[in-house]
């Protein structure tokens, strides 16, 4: 089994602003690559405790991304205004349907 290289894509000895950031975006794609990993194995799985501790456990990885994502809006200014505008471009559209 392979596992993940925690510093693919980032400088191990200088994780500040946009290289920080780059780590970030790494960790909310391992969130959401578990959220998935974990839904498939949940809808699969007979045991019905089995499949109530994935449900849960997928709720804490959904915790774990907006953590992460709150902290990327920190770091990262260009990617908070472009969360700002998409969410005015939805109510825009929101209206228009
Ligand atoms: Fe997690």
């Amino acid at each position: 089994m392979d596992f993940t290289n925690p510093y693919t894509g980032t400088d191990r000895h200088a994780l500040k602003g946009t290289s920080l950031a780059q780590a970030i975006r790494i960790d909310m794609a391992a969130e959401l690559d578990a959220i998935n990993l974990y839904t498939a194995h949940m809808e699969t799985a007979e045991d019905p405790v089995v499949k109530a501790m994935l449900h849960h456990i997928i709720e804490e990885e959904k915790e774990h991304l907006a953590e992460f994502e709150q902290l990327l809006y920190r770091l990262d200014s260009i990617q908070r205004e472009k969360i700002a505008d998409a969410q005015r471009e939805l109510e825009e559209h929101g209206k228009a349907a």
